[in-house]
């Protein structure tokens, strides 16, 4: 496996299981105000990444451009400002944490659009 797939791999499910125990701590505590926290915890640390991680996994040499190791950097850093952002947006503490992981991630995700898009090029004109 690729540097760029084990390193999505290897942080998806860390980012599930906290999100997770987040989760159990809601339904323990029956204080759901920051669930949008636990919502996206899971959605962009767990189910987004582990599918980044499919596609570098599927598609090795995709994961090979300096461009694809951006949008990996920018996805993780999204996930690390936006959870927390979310959290003090909710608590009334700001929301400058918020909004910079929501453009970081919008822009990890417009590379791997790129990232994508660019392969699939080069898979339809070597058939
Ligand atoms: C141990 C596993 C989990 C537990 C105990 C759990 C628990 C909860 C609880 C208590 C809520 C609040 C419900 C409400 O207020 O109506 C919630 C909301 C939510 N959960 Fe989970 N959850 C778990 C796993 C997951 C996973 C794996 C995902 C996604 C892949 C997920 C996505 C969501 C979403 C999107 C919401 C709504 C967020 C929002 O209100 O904006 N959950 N969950
Ligand atoms: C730039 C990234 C994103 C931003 C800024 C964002 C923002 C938001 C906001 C502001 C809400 C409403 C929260 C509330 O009601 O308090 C929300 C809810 C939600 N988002 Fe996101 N989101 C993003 C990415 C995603 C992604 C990638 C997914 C799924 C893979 C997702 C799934 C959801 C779900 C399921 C809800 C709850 C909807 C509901 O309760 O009806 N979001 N999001």
């Amino acid at each position: 496996m690729n540097g760029l797939a084990r390193i999505c791999w290897i942080t998806a499910p860390i980012y599930a299981l906290l999100g997770m125990a987040f989760g159990i701590w809601m339904s323990a505590s029956g204080d759901h105000t920051l669930s949008p926290v636990h919502g996206h915890m899971n959605l962009l640390g767990w189910v987004s990444i582990a599918l980044y991680g499919t596609f570098y996994t599927v598609m090795p040499a995709a994961a090979e451009s300096r461009l694809a190791q951006i949008q990996v950097l920018l996805a993780q850093a999204g996930v690390i400002l936006i959870v927390p952002g979310i959290a003090m947006a909710i608590q009334g503490a700001g929301e400058g944490l918020a909004k910079a992981g929501s453009v970081i991630v919008l822009l990890s995700m417009l590379l791997f659009v790129w990232v994508v898009a660019s392969r699939i090029g080069r898979t339809a004109s070597a058939v």
